[in-house]
């Protein structure tokens, strides 16, 4: 679904961040990305969304080469990924059902034709009575499955999720990886971006080790 080969990212002038990454991530996978702060975790991440371009190396994303595809048409590619920033980047004036909404509507589309849809995902996420408040009233576990329900309200076949669990404590952080488990045994891809050993100590899977720009990949 995402090849990656010899990819280099430096910021401007500065120095290169990471270094001849090569890697995949099959459909349907499951994997932490792991690695000291400022390791480059989130760069790979927006790497993956597409918000930043490589400086060097290819990038070939749902079957296609990145650089080939023109600016207009990033938007849609876009749209096959969801993704959690560290920082949520909710909206603090609307509610949690109009943020989780809200990449639909910018669309044009119809209430009528998502209402029901942000209703179960709000309840999937387990925000079902927090619907009408706004984001400041949250705790930080509630943001952070609003931002989630966010990130799928368009059925992305990959997750992206930045410290997910960085805000919350141990047992909401176990509620939140079991939410990203059932999301992908219901087949889309997820990529947690996390420092938390407990975390990942709790499920068996890939995990992706970046430091000092290089990526080891643990199977
Ligand atoms: N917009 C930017 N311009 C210049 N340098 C940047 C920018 N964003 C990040 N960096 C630098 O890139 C490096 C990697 O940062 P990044 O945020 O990707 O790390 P991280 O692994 O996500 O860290 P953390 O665990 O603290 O979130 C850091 O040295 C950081 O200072
Ligand atoms: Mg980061």
């Amino acid at each position: 679904m995402i090849h990656f080969e010899n990819v280099g990212l430096r910021y401007g002038m500065g120095p290169e961040i990471l270094r001849d990454l090569t890697f995949d991530i099959p459909k349907k996978s499951f994997q932490f990305l792991t690695g000291p702060s400022g390791a480059g975790k989130t760069t790979l991440l927006r790497l993956l969304f597409l918000s930043l371009q490589p400086t060097r190396g290819l990038i070939r994303m749902f079957g296609r080469d990145i650089t080939d595809i023109p600016r207009t048409e990033l938007p849609l590619l876009r749209r096959r990924v969801g993704i959690i920033f560290q920082e949520f980047r909710l909206l603090d004036h609307l509610t949690t059902y109009e943020n989780v909404a809200l990449p639909l509507r910018v669309r044009g589309k119809d209430e009528s034709s998502y209402k029901t849809d942000v209703l179960e995902l709000l309840k999937w996420v387990g925000l079902g009575e927090r619907i009408n408040v706004l984001p400041p009233v949250l705790s930080g576990g509630e943001k952070q499955r609003a931002a989630i329900a966010r990130a799928l309200i368009d059925r992305p076949e990959i997750l992206l999720a930045d410290e997910p669990t960085a805000n919350v404590d141990p047992p909401m952080a176990r509620r939140l990886l079991n939410l990203f488990l059932e999301l992908n045994r219901l087949g889309t891809a997820v990529v947690i971006a996390t420092h938390d050993l407990t975390l990942m100590d709790q499920v068996d899977a890939r995990r992706m080790i970046l430091s000092e720009g290089h990526l080891d990949i643990h199977d």
